[in-house]
């Protein structure tokens, strides 16, 4: 980031404006321009800018549409509107709704590059007034972990934060939310980053062989421990110890974790010598623990022991804004160099989509999608299908309105609209984890098999449509 200049994007129908702008602007900074809010919709919909100049006046999407896209999608964005005098009382709105300043016309050259400079001074100072959670934030990844939304970037800040701290953390989250990335990530922002990360899938061990697989055995332990071994608490020593899908661990192994955790030492299978070990334990689970405590699959004490700090993984749906850039992101990855991007109704067809599978369900769709796709952009139509008949389920009734279109409408029907999407969506996802099984999806719902059947009615969700018939 320091070193490369400030980018700033102008919008405005009039070519000799842009060329104007262009001459002033392009020495400092590396300067974009759109000939309408339209396209500059399409450009913001795929990256950010420092700095956004649009004209207020344009066919199409006007510069208000431009103005409240930037602050939705990213509010550290400065915005300066440029209008000719008679609409200055709409400037001085726009200033109200988030603008930085605004240039009216006839202006010169100075003024223009005056107020660029001054809105980049006020980003820089709230950044660093910022502190942690902006450095992280202007960081392109946390150590693999990328995405801009708020809702990730405060994930961040907490591991950044935890990290440091030697405490057993859980990571929760859906499939695919990264918690094999943040558990990486937790290990290298500690002090012990130069000691060995160990990774265990305690769920895709037999449960036989998890004890001997975690404090090792001696020799003649049971049948087949023809030599004495150690254990991945043991590898781990110095290091960090990752028990991913912690929840799947057998009870029995549950109670030797929780004195291993608590006594620092553990006990090889068929010995009874204590070995000291000096492990920093990261969990991970997809289940909600405490309703594992609560089925009494999962033992209370190392629930307590473990809970301490949990980190919560959010799911891809939660935050949509980070999807354009992670595709982008995983197209860059494809080995398919001559693909210039996503056309913008592919864009809204991803970033509508549900992603019961997150992250690792989108990574999967755009390297398909490149594979298959003629280019130069890829099409909806190169999408895997399943995306875009689920949208197109999802949208058979009124689906999820662009920012511009909501403020269009009352409140209350704005409102109404967004949480209407999000339900379907909801439900969607819900039915695809589940394959459509009610019983067990309104036990994740948190609600009544009765409600939930009333819900999927209303929002015309069909439990057929995700039954496993093949
Ligand atoms: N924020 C992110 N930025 C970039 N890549 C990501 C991000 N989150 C996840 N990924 C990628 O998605 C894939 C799945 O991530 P990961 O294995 O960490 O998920 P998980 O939560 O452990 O999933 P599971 O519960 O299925 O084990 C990986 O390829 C990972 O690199
Ligand atoms: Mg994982």
């Amino acid at each position: 980031m320091s070193g490369a200049k400030p980018s700033v994007l102008v919008v405005d129908d009039k070519e000799n404006m842009l060329k104007l702008f262009a001459r002033i602007l392009g020495d400092a900074y590396a300067v974009t321009t759109a000939p309408d809010g339209v396209q500059a919709l399409a450009l913001l919909s795929a990256r950010t800018f420092d700095v956004v100049v649009t004209d207020i006046q344009m066919p199409g999407a006007d510069g208000f549409t431009v103005l409240r896209e930037v602050k939705r999608r990213a509010p550290d964005t400065e915005v300066v509107l440029v209008t000719a005098y008679a609409s200055i009382p709409k400037a001085v709105e726009a200033i109200k709704e988030g603008a930085y300043d605004y240039l009216s016309k006839p202006f010169d050259p100075d003024e223009v590059a005056l107020v660029v400079a001054r809105a980049l001074e006020r980003q820089r100072q709230r950044r660093d007034a910022l502190g942690l959670t902006a450095r992280v934030a202007r960081m392109p990844d946390f150590h693999g972990l990328r995405g801009t939304s708020p809702a990730l970037q405060k994930t961040h800040a907490l591991l950044a934060q935890v990290a440091s701290r030697d405490l057993t953390v859980v990571l929760t989250g859906e499939t695919g939310t990264g918690k094999e990335l943040a558990a990486r990530a937790l290990h290298r922002e500690s002090p012990r980053r130069d000691k060995p990360f160990v990774a265990v899938n305690c769920g895709a061990l037999p449960a036989e062989l998890v004890e001997s697989e975690l404090f090792g055995h001696a020799k003649g332990a049971f049948t087949g421990a023809t030599g004495a071994k150690a254990g991945l608490f043991e590898e781990a020593h110095g290091g960090t110890l990752f028990l991913d899908e912690v929840g799947d661990l057998p009870l029995p192994v549950q109670v030797k974790l929780n004195r291993a955790l608590q006594e620092k030492e553990i006990r090889r299978v068929g010995t009874t010598t204590p070995v000291t070990v000096d492990v920093r334990v990261v969990a991970a689970t997809h289940r909600d623990l405490a309703q594992e405590v609560a089925g009494g699959r999962f033992r209370e004490d190392l629930y307590y022991r473990l809970e301490g700090v949990t980190v919560r993984m959010p799911a891809l749906r939660e935050r949509r804004e980070d999807i354009p850039l992670l595709a982008m992101h995983f197209l860059a990855g494809a080995n398919r160099p001559e693909l210039e991007g996503f056309t913008p109704q592919a864009l809204q067809a991803l970033t509508a989509a549900p992603w019961p599978g997150n992250v690792r369900q989108l990574q999967n769709a755009v390297a398909r999608a490149a594979a298959v796709a003629a280019g130069p952009r890829i099409t909806p139509e190169d999408l895997p299908p399943e995306l875009t008949t689920t949208s197109a389920r999802a949208s058979a009734a009124p689906g999820p309105l662009p920012a511009e279109a909501l403020a269009k409408q009352p409140y209350r029907e704005a409102v109404d609209r967004v949480r209407d999407a999000v339900s379907r969506d909801y439900l969607t996802a819900l039915m695809q984890e589940f394959s459509g099984n009610v019983t067990h999806a309104a036990e994740r719902a948190g609600m009544e098999r009765e409600s939930l059947h009333r819900l999927l009615k209303r929002y015309g969700v069909r439990t057929e449509d995700f039954k496993r018939g093949d």
